[in-house]
């Protein structure tokens, strides 16, 4: 202290020193200047996305509500000035509560011990990234309790399916939610004598797309459930549309016809043997475009007459991109909003693809964000093109990774883990 006073005028530039000090630090913490305002305001909010739940046992859609919201009045452009397909996809995403409905009739419960839902799944050659891919998606919607994919592999060598690095990893849900099965054509049409007679009608020059259109309906008609092309993801859990009391497929983009990529029909029903016997009397055709002439016996086929028998869902609940595509139509703006199907591989990003964001960057792609609402997604073939890391598809590929590996929960926030005991 004596040192300190010592001097006079030291001591006045050691206290004018300290004010200074003291003035600064009040002066730093009330007053931020401009430019780092401007950097706070550039800090992106944390976006908020809700979280998916899962149905509850029992509840299906309301056909007539999903109509409204999701099917087109007209299919022509101008309509579709007015229309807005994002508005059926934040419908179907946003409000369960209104068009999921008891369905009196059933009393399905999803537990190990009950039927599972049915699903199939063709493929020609060795397992590669696709199918694998296709079956992640699965993995990743279904309620694990009581879902069943059966693989149906055709021209397949592969002996040890644990020495392929595709499905290794996938193969600890098999059985309980996945089988690769061989196809067997001549099994499966010796099996029943509606295909009496089969070896003069098939066209055995018939190409893969054709074939499979064959496929789907020999399985469906044998054992019931729902056939998915091998070119569409899972997006969502498929009870609430699989248990309806109502056989379907959905709408062939704007025309009246059936896409049959999904298709849910009941073994030896009406429906299926109407279809297949029609086709063995017209050589073996199982073409879509030709499963409305072999339902409604009648020159002019309408919708009404359609839906009484394999009921027509709307594109959009299957296929979100198809008519934005089909149509084009670039005024419709949809999430994500992406052109083409091809656009789903690109790894940088697309013109306008968050219409919202100045500075769009691929790393805004979220696996929580694509098609939000839609059941499935078709990618529409595609084979040639492969699945790139920064891409729609590696963003959810990662996805599906992590939650088979139990890094992470899937959509419904569940981790493998927690039924990982219960299952296997
Ligand atoms: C479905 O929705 C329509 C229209 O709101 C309604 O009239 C009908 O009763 C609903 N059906 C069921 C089963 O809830
Ligand atoms: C396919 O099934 C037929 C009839 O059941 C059988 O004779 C044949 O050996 C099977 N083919 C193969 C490759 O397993």
């Amino acid at each position: 202290m004596a040192l300190f006073f010592r001097d006079h005028s030291c001591s006045a530039a050691v206290i004018l020193i300290t004010l200074v000090q003291i003035f600064y630090i009040i002066y730093s913490y009330t007053f931020i200047p401009p430019e780092e305002l401007s950097e706070i305001k550039e800090i992106r909010p944390i976006r908020h996305i809700a979280l998916k739940h899962r149905p509850l046992d029992g509840y299906v859609v309301n056909l007539t509500l999903i109509n409204k919201y999701c099917e087109p009045e007209l299919f022509d452009t101008d309509y579709f000035d007015t229309y807005n397909i994002q508005d059926c996809l934040d419908y179907l995403d946003e409000r369960e509560s209104e068009y999921l409905v008891k369905n009196p009739d059933s009393r399905i419960k999803c537990s190990p011990d009950s039927v599972p839902m049915l699903f199939h799944v063709y493929w020609r050659g060795r397992i590669n990234e696709k199918i694998a891919f296709m079956i992640k998606s699965f993995l990743y919607t279904q309620p694990l309790d009581c879902a069943l994919l059966n693989v149906w592999l055709d021209q397949n060598q592969e002996n040890d399916f644990s020495q392929n690095s595709y499905i290794q990893p996938l193969l600890k849900f098999s059985p309980n939610n996945f089988r690769l099965r061989r196809w067997n054509l001549t099994e499966q049409l010796n099996y029943d004598p509606i295909y009496e007679g089969w070896e003069e009608k098939i066209n055995r020059q018939i190409p893969t797309v054709g074939y499979s259109d064959l496929v789907r309906f020999v399985l469906l008609y044998r054992y019931g459930g729902m056939y998915v092309d091998a070119d569409v993801l899972f997006l969502r859990d498929m009870r609430p549309i699989y248990h309806l009391n109502q056989e379907f497929a959905y709408r062939w983009s704007f025309w009246l016809n059936y896409n049959t990529a999904i298709l849910r029909l009941n073994a030896k029903s009406t429906t299926s043997r109407a279809v297949v016997e029609s086709a063995m009397e017209h050589k073996m055709n199982f073409h879509p475009f030709q499963i409305k002439y072999y339902l409604v016996k009648k020159r002019i086929v309408v919708k009404p007459d359609l839906d009484k028998h394999l009921y027509m869902m709307p594109t959009t609940l299957f296929d979100p991109l198809w008519l934005k595509v089909d149509l084009q139509l670039s005024n419709q703006v949809i999430k994500p909003n992406i052109n083409d199907f091809y656009d789903a591989y690109k790894s940088s990003i697309v013109d306008n693809e968050f219409p919202d964001e100045k500075e769009a960057t691929t790393s805004m792609r979220n696996k929580k964000e694509f098609f939000r609402g839609a059941f499935t997604y078709h990618w529409h073939n595609q084979w040639e093109s492969s699945i790139t890391e920064n891409s729609w598809f590696g963003v959810l590929q990662r996805g599906y990774d992590e939650f088979i590996n139990g890094q992470s929960p899937n959509m419904y926030n569940e981790y493998i883990n927690e039924f990982h005991e219960e299952i296997f």
